[in-house]
């Protein structure tokens, strides 16, 4: 069984470390993957290689793929999803456990998803679409604020503004489509929703939809969800504001009938879809899809999974009945990032080794240099806590951040306040 997983992120490593689990024995490879993520090998036995190929050479992943007869590709990074990566692997007869781009625009389109959700009554905040500044202003005027405005595209996460006052809701307009900050596109004008948020992934082929344990996020750079709009600076599952009655709700009555939905539109979806969901005071709502697994969520949501994640994968593939199960024990993890991060940070930091410790370490933007391990990005390293509690998971996590903590690194030191307060 030869698996190759695709992307260089945390969230990769914990894919690789997870179906390198399986009972199936597989030998994996990475593309491009990073040099932390080598200790897969020394955890699970199973052979890693990076494969230096970038996760947007869609042409020469495949041609990889045929020459080393690769059973199952996995997908990470929703750039490859955009190259159409799942429609170029099929034609050359790959399995690949990922969505096409015209299934992917549930998260590359704001427009596409919320026609979507619109048409297929799927529960979500009202919303207009606009491509000129006047016609959103006037709309803007009607509305009032609170109200939330978000670029049509991909803006690496920064396309949204929950714009708290009129004054900023019109910066906004005007930097979105008089500036064309982000290039000349669309704007979705929504209304302001309230409550906690939580993630959903779920593994879906067609009209079959796996849900796994939900998780939540933290977006902002700083404590108390303070600061800039990051790609998420720590993550725990499971989330016990939000109860099971909840998300079974939000199972039936959204995650399924929109894998119904993208069927009935043409495009069936296989991969992970990502529910970014708010329990508001009328139930849960989608704040945004995700064509993918989330990153920092998966770091988490995975080790809480017992089932054998390649068995899993392939069972789904061939529209099996799956039938997740998850460990009882809570985990929590937290973000090291490089100081500066969302914005221009410090490089190339030397890390402590994330074997010395006793917590499980994946490596979010990690090289080698000199046979040391060094920063290669924004967020760096998560290092993940467990526990029988969300309390024991975070002082265990806390316990293995201080040890990989450098000066150059900071980390957020409330992830999980909502459920350990
Ligand atoms: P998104 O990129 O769409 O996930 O939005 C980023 C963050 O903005 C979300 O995690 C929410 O915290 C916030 N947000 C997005 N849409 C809304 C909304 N309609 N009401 C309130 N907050 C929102
Ligand atoms: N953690 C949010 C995301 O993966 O989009």
């Amino acid at each position: 069984m030869r698996i190759l997983v695709i992307g260089r992120g945390g969230r990769e490593h914990a894919i690789a470390w997870k179906m390198a689990q399986s009972a199936l024995k597989p030998e994996l490879f990475i593309a491009p993957g990073n040099a932390g993520m080598r200790t897969v090998t020394e955890q699970t036995g199973a052979p890693v290689t990076l494969v230096n190929i970038d996760e947007n050479a869609t042409e020469a992943l495949r041609d990889f793929a045929l020459e080393k007869g690769i059973d199952l590709t996995v997908v990470g990074p929703e750039a490859a999803l955009a190259n159409d990566i799942a429609t170029v692997f099929a034609a050359a007869g790959l399995r690949i456990f990922a969505p096409t781009a015209a299934a992917a625009r549930i998260e590359s389109s704001k427009e596409f998803a919320k026609d979507l959700m619109q048409k297929y009554h799927i529960p979500t905040a009202e919303y207009r679409t606009f491509d000129n500044y006047d016609s959103a202003k006037s709309y803007l005027d009607e509305q009032g604020a609170p109200i939330v405005i978000k670029y049509d595209g991909l803006a690496a996460g920064k396309g949204v503004v929950v714009a708290m006052t009129a004054k900023e809701a019109d910066e906004a307009l005007r930097d979105m489509l008089l500036d064309n900050h982000f290039g000349k596109g669309k704007v979705v004008m929504e209304e302001f929703l309230q409550g906690p948020e939580f993630s959903l992934l779920t593994l879906v082929n067609g009209e079959q939809v796996v849900p796994l344990v939900i998780a939540q996020d933290h977006k902002r750079a700083y404590d108390g969800d303070r600061g800039p709009n990051t790609g998420g600076m720590g993550a725990y599952s499971p989330v016990p504001v939000i109860p099971q009655a909840q998300i079974d709700w939000a199972v039936e009555h959204i995650m399924r009938p929109t894998a119904k939905a993208l069927i009935a539109e043409g495009c069936p979806f296989c991969g992970v879809l990502y529910g970014g969901l708010m329990l508001t005071k009328d139930g849960p709502k989608v704040i945004e899809f995700n064509a993918r697994f989330g990153d920092p969520e998966t770091e988490v949501v995975l080790p809480k999974l017992k089932n054998d994640l390649t068995q899993m994968i392939l069972n789904v593939l061939d529209n099996k009945k799956v039938t997740p199960e998850f460990h009882p024990d809570a985990f929590l993890g937290v973000v090291l990032a490089a100081k500066g991060y969302p914005g221009s940070y410090v490089k190339n930091i030397p890390l402590n080794n994330p074997a010395s410790v006793s917590q499980q370490v994946f490596c979010m933007g990690v090289k080698e240099e000199d046979g040391k391990l060094h920063s290669n990005g924004g967020r760096v390293l998560f290092v993940v806590g467990r526990g029988k509690t969300l309390k024991e998971a975070q002082e265990d996590a806390y316990q293995g951040v201080e040890k990989m903590a450098h000066p150059d690194l900071f980390y957020r030191n409330d992830i999980g306040w909502q459920a350990t307060r």
